[in-house]
Formats: C-alpha cells, sequence, structure tokens
C-alpha cells in the first residue's frame, strides 16, 4: 500500500500502518474453546491496514483485493459482507475509546479466504493496532488479541477461542507459540533450520461463519456439562471412558479434546529436543482423532494427509476450523520440493500456499 494510493481512494494520509501475519496451527485443534493448548506458527502471508481518523463517526473500508470501498457506521449490525471483520474492530475501538471518532481503512491482504489460515483474524487485529497507534494507547498485544476475539463472538457471531488472535498478534514466523489458552501464558520456540512447515489447500473451501464450527462448540458445551463442567482438555482418559451415564457423542468429543492437549503438551517437548519424527507422529495422530472423534475431516483431505506421510513428511492433518480449508505438513526442508511435486501430481486440486 502507497500513501498515494491511500490519498487517491480517502483524499488523506494514513495515519497508521499495520502487517499481521496469518497463522497455522502445527497441533491442538478445538482445544482453544475447551481450556487447552495449542502451537500455532504466523505465516509469511499476512494483512496490511492503513488507516486515517476522520470527521464524524463513519468508518469507511477499502479493500485491495476486492476494489471496493464501503460505509459502515456506529451501531450497524454485520452485512454478511468481506468488510464486517474490518467494520467490527472499527466499531468496538470506537466504543473502547480507541478511536475518537470515525476512520479511513486500507486493507491489502495475501492470504486466502476461508482457507483456516486466520484471515479474519489478522483483518481484526490489524484494524486494532492501527487504532491502538493513532490513539497511542497503553493496550498490550494480549489485551488486543483479547478484544479481537470478541469482535468474532459478539459482532461476527462465531465461537471461536483466542488462539488465532493471539497468534497473529503475537506469533512469528520462525518460532512457534506454546500456548495456554486458559491462562494465555505462552513461550516461543524455535523452529528447527531443517524443517520446512508447509500449508496446502485441499481445494475445497469452507467458511467458519457457515454453522458447522458453531455446533462443535455447543456439542463441546453439552461434553463439559456432561462431565461436570470440566474443561475437556483437562480431563484424563480414565474420566472418559469410566463415566457411565455419557452420551457417545459427548463421550467422543470430550475424548478428542483431552487426548489433543496431551498431543500438544508432547509435540512441545518434541520440539523442544529437535525430535521431528515425533513431532510428525504427534501431527499425524492429531489428524485421527479429528477424523474420528471430532467429525471435522473429510475423506478427500484424509487422502491428502495420507499421501503427504506416505511421500515422506514427518506429519501431516487437517489445520483450522475442519470441513475443508488447508492441512499443515511438517518435511525435512532438503526433501520438501520432490516430496511437494509428488503430492501436488496426486491431488491435483490441492494447491502450496506457503
Ligand atoms: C478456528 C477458530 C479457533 C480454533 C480453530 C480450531 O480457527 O477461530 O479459535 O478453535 O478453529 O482449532
Amino acid at each position: 500500500m502507497t500513501g498515494a494510493a491511500f490519498a487517491r481512494i480517502f483524499g488523506s494520509r494514513p495515519q497508521a500502518t499495520e502487517a499481521v501475519p496469518g497463522r497455522v496451527n502445527l497441533i491442538g485443534s478445538h482445544t482453544d474453546y475447551n481450556g487447552g493448548m495449542v502451537l500455532p506458527v504466523a505465516l509469511p502471508l499476512g494483512v496490511h491496514v492503513a488507516m486515517a481518523p476522520r470527521e464524524g463517526s463513519a468508518i469507511r473500508i477499502h479493500s485491495a483485493r476486492f476494489g471496493e470501498t464501503v460505509t459502515y457506521r456506529p451501531g450497524e449490525s454485520p452485512r454478511g459482507h468481506w468488510a464486517d471483520y474490518a467494520a467490527g474492530a472499527a466499531l468496538l475501538a470506537q466504543t473502547h475509546g480507541l478511536l475518537a471518532g470515525g476512520a479511513d481503512l486500507w486493507i491489502e491482504s495475501t492470504l486466502p479466504v476461508g482457507a483456516g489460515i486466520s484471515s479474519s483474524a489478522a483483518v481484526i487485529v490489524g484494524v486494532l493496532k492501527a487504532a491502538r497507534q493513532i490513539r497511542g494507547a497503553d493496550l498490550s498485544d494480549t489485551e488486543i488479541a483479547g478484544l479481537a476475539r470478541q469482535v468474532e463472538n459478539d459482532y461476527i457471531g462465531v465461537p471461536c477461542g483466542i488462539m488465532d488472535q493471539m497468534a497473529v498478534a503475537i506469533g512469528s514466523v520462525d518460532r512457534a507459540m506454546a500456548l495456554d489458552t486458559e491462562t494465555l501464558e505462552f513461550d516461543l520456540i524455535d523452529l528447527p533450520a531443517a524443517l520446512r512447515v508447509c500449508v496446502i489447500h485441499s481445494g475445497i473451501d469452507r467458511a467458519l461463519a457457515d454453522g458447522r464450527y458453531k455446533l462443535r462448540a455447543i456439542e463441546c458445551a453439552q461434553a463439559r456439562r456432561a462431565f461436570a463442567d470440566r474443561p475437556l482438555c483437562r480431563l484424563r482418559r480414565t474420566d472418559i471412558e469410566a463415566a457411565g451415564d455419557v452420551a457417545e457423542i459427548s463421550r467422543r468429543r470430550a475424548r478428542h479434546c483431552s487426548t489433543e492437549h496431551q498431543r500438544v503438551v508432547a509435540a512441545i517437548g518434541a520440539l523442544k529436543s529437535g525430535d521431528l519424527q515425533d513431532l510428525g507422529r504427534l501431527i499425524t495422530a492429531s489428524h485421527a482423532s479429528l477424523r474420528d472423534d471430532f467429525d471435522i475431516s473429510l475423506p478427500p483431505i484424509d487422502r491428502l494427509v495420507a499421501d503427504a506421510v506416505r511421500l515422506g513428511a514427518f506429519g501431516a492433518r487437517l489445520t483450522g476450523g475442519g470441513f475443508g480449508g488447508c492441512v499443515v505438513a511438517c518435511i525435512a526442508r532438503d526433501l520438501f520440493e520432490s516430496w511437494l511435486t509428488r503430492l501436488l501430481a496426486a491431488h491435483p486440486a490441492a494447491r502450496l500456499i506457503c
């Protein structure tokens, strides 16, 4: 984005610009709203946000991708439009005093939408960070992530956890973020140079707002009640298997959350000790749990994951909310090119994201 391009659309210069990455989650799916740990990494792709305050209270938003400018006013509901995320963030910034009045916003993104790599969290965090910059507000990145989650939960209506917002607000591309979503404590772990983390789109589009993510969140809440409102990730396998009158679906959802949390803890250990075989084994086991206990995979994605491993990845799995989108694979850097060529030849609908 150039100041001149911003000026052509809005007639003023931007007063703040922010670059926010997307993220891919190595392991820890659907644990972030169930009291568990996650292990995301920021991506080399992301969002640029430029902002200038303006008279009045309206929020004008321009997307470089769509070549379209739209206006939202305070109190306005989401429209099911690409601009809802930026608008929700700017309107929340107004109600929290982060924005004194209206704003002009320019959004430019290299992240594919609906791929499960946090394009929405990146836009929201970018807008909130730009408002913080202009206001000179004393707000930590963790607080920004909390506000960004509020936009998703309350404005957009997706009952997501806090992983995406924390990962894009704080994460970096060469370090994995071991985040405890209950306490928000985190540790940034260097990724070994020999490891190539790769994101491949399955060719199946998905949208978090399509209801199936929400359904899993409802099922997890039901499972939590069945287990006396204890965080599902903190249950132990024996609690789950021994409980008598728990519906089978609650048992399976709880088993995924609990075993997935344990796999994340083990994966953090494997990453710290450089045991990439073990890391890969845990990642692939995560996929099996998402497929068998959480029911969010699809047969073409199962085949993509199986082939990624068969052709030499340490491990692979579905990442993001589920029902399509991307697969994350961990592979030795020196094998990456030939592995990718063979994988994409076998899966013509799939494509490399990064
Ligand atoms: C989406 C949500 C996250 C998380 C993942 C699944 O990305 O936004 O909060 O629940 O799905 O792990």
